[in-house]
């Protein structure tokens, strides 16, 4: 399995309170936040640099830049819509796309409703958010749909992740690096995340 599971004692702390069934949709939207931004800061550790000229109050120097046309984040609908507002916040120039994407509750298979990408998907990096990585499919398909619109460069950033998900998306897209903040023992009888923290997208947006 090739997975990188952020360990960090503030993501590991602030999952532990997502995943208690007593924390609202107000704390859950705003803990899910914090989480993006601690993993997207390492995530986005291998943005390329360029250098540029700037003129200080008191002289000229060459600083750096990120590089390149900017970067593409690709919420998975809805959940991976929570994710988005703190990538923002690391990256407020970033361009977003819109996956729309919904798990059949008999097939677990996804059904694609909805796809609305940057322009030049050839020149971006991606970065693919949704909190909840179960079977893969829904990963797995993101993924493919990215890559056959033109993507080469593609990133998976993940809350909570079942062994199989990992797996599956691994299989079917090997060279895609996978980001987690935890990865949980197994799928349940109905395709969810055990112990996990139950329906992602219902707890973000307080539906049920
Ligand atoms: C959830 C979740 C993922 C998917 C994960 O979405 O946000 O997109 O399930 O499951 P998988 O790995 O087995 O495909 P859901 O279909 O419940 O839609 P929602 O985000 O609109 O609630
Ligand atoms: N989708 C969710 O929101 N939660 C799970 O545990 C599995 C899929």
């Amino acid at each position: 399995m090739k997975v990188s599971v952020m360990t960090h004692p503030l993501i590991q702390h602030k999952v532990t309170l997502m995943r208690d069934a007593e924390t609202g949709s107000k704390d859950f939207r705003q803990l899910l936040d914090e989480i993006t931004m601690l993993m997207g800061y390492e995530i986005t550790r291998s943005l390329p640099l360029e250098d540029v000229e700037v003129q200080t109050p008191l002289t000229k120097m060459t600083g750096k830049r990120i590089a390149g046309k900017k970067l593409g984040i690709i919420p998975i609908l809805r959940a991976g819509l929570g994710m988005v507002n703190g990538m923002l916040n690391l990256i407020p120039t970033a361009k977003v796309g819109h996956i729309g994407l919904y798990r059949d509750p008999e097939t677990l298979k996804p059904v694609e409703y909805y796809c609305k990408l940057p322009s030049d998907v050839g020149e971006r990096d991606f970065i693919v958010t949704d909190p909840m990585l179960a079977t893969g499919g829904s990963a797995a398909a993101a993924i493919t749909l990215l890559k056959e619109k033109g993507a080469k460069n593609i990133k998976l950033m993940c809350l909570v992740a079942a062994p199989e998900g990992v797996e599956a998306v691994n299989k079917e897209h090997p060279e895609v690096p996978i980001y987690v903040a935890a990865l949980d023992e197994k799928l349940n009888d109905h395709g969810y995340i055990l112990p996990g923290l139950g329906d992602a997208g219902d707890r973000i947006f307080g539906t049920k």
